[in-house]
């Protein structure tokens, strides 16, 4: 953020509060930011906050820009690296869509060439109207970066999509547009497809136990985020994890392999599938009651059937996406296997993790990995980084791949 401005435009929400800790995140990461209030806005926070927390002149009205020399909204438009409207209300965002210009706000955001990321926050019902979504599809295509709101209880007692997501999660989004130099690169994905499955299954023995694995799904989650990131539309396919859903995915909970197998159909076709969900190779013959101990005479023998292979069915099925990525966890011979593993089951990479050492070291359940990506070329090695930084480089590589 060092040296990067950021022009932050204050609708009239409820949420215009939390605009006051993006300030403090944005300045804390070295950065400066402007403040330009709506007269909404300034029913919800003061300019004096505003100027407080910024140590700048919050600008509030077209007539504030007295100054000719600053050449008011044009100047202080072309200052900023980016624009970032928080939270982007349903009148402003319609504004936006429609070209007008009737306050400071709304003329500097047609008067920019600067890129811009709204971030909506309203009453799910007018996040669900059809206006608003014709004007978030509208913006869309003119290049605003439009994010989604999160789902949770609202200001106004009701609940649903329409939450401003928290300070943390826009900033992070900030830093991301402003990495990688600007709107139209950042979403290279736009318009594609991208299926991950991510964590364990679970195979049920009886109503109570079931068998499963370490996997706690931090990679598969951290890849479909970052495949948000950049523009995809992402349908995660979940086994059972106590993680958050990344911002601006799909996701589908399943428990058993047979479910995973269902679900990834269900969500085809698609451009890409990155399957790096640890299924289980075998699931047992699940008893409809809780089986007793010594109830069998002794302990209790378990039938093992072998599941499906998904990525293996998904790469000779005729929905075979163009791109489609496995990974391999092992123990030994990391590169080796996972050679054998592309050819086996017909995928173009897999990205292959080292497990060995107990608990399967530090990347089951950890948050580093060090992967080699394997494809027709050859090997790649990665340095040992955490897992956020193999998803945004995956992704980034994706795509590449995908251009
Ligand atoms: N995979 C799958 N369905 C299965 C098993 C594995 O889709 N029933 C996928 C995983 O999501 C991963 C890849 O296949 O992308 C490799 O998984 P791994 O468990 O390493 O391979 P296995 O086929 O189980 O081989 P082995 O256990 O012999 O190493």
């Amino acid at each position: 953020m060092n040296g990067k401005r950021i022009l932050l435009v204050i609708g009239g929400g409820i949420a215009a509060y939390k605009s006051c800790e993006l300030i403090r995140l944005i300045r804390k990461a070295g950065g400066a930011v402007s403040c330009v209030l709506t007269d909404g806005g300034a029913q919800f926070v003061t300019p004096m906050t505003l100027a407080a927390l910024s140590e700048e002149q919050v600008y509030t009205s077209l007539w504030d820009l007295k100054n000719e020399a600053e050449m008011g909204h044009i100047q202080l438009s072309r200052e900023a690296d980016l624009i970032v409207v928080c939270p982007a209300t349903a009148d402003l965002m319609a504004k936006m869509a429609a070209g007008i210009a009737d306050d400071l706000a709304t003329t500097l955001l047609l008067a920019t060439d600067t890129p811009v990321m709204a971030v909506p926050a309203m009453n799910v019902r007018m996040w669900e109207h059809a206006a608003t979504r014709r004007n978030v599809e509208r913006l869309r295509e003119d290049g605003v970066i439009v994010l989604h709101p999160d789902e949770g209880p609202m200001a106004c007692g009701e609940y649903g999509e329409g939450r401003l997501p928290e300070p943390e999660a826009v900033f992070g989004e900030i830093e991301h547009l402003l990495d990688s130099n600007g709107a139209a690169q950042a979403r290279p994905l736009a318009g594609k497809h991208a299926v991950v499955t991510a964590g364990p299954t679970h195979e049920p023995i009886d109503p109570v136990r079931y068998i499963a694995n370490r996997s706690s799904g931090q990679q598969g989650y951290a890849i479909a985020g970052a495949l948000a990131r950049l523009g995809a539309d992402v349908t995660l396919v979940s086994g059972p994890v106590s993680l958050e859903t990344p911002r601006g995915v799909k996701r589908v909970d399943i428990e058993t392999a047979l479910e995973m197998e269902a679900a990834v159909d269900e969500a085809l076709p698609a451009d890409v599938a990155i399957l790096v969900a640890a299924v289980a190779d075998w699931r047992a013959e699940s008893s409809p009651r809780k089986i007793k101990k010594g109830e069998a005479g002794g302990t209790p023998q378990l039938d093992l059937i072998e599941n499906p292979d998904i990525l293996a069915g998904l790469s000779r099925s005729d929905k075979r996406p163009g791109l489609l990525i496995g990974f391999a966890a092992e123990t030994d011979k990391v590169v080796g296997y996972a050679k054998a593993k592309l050819d086996r089951k017909g995928c173009d990479w897999i990205v292959a993790n080292d497990v060995s050492g107990p608990k399967g070291q530090s990347v089951m359940g950890g948050s580093e990995n060090s992967v080699h990506v394997i494809t027709a070329d050859g090997v790649e090695s990665w340095a040992q980084m955490p897992k956020r930084d193999v998803a945004r480089k995956l992704a980034e590589r994706i795509a590449d791949a995908l251009a």
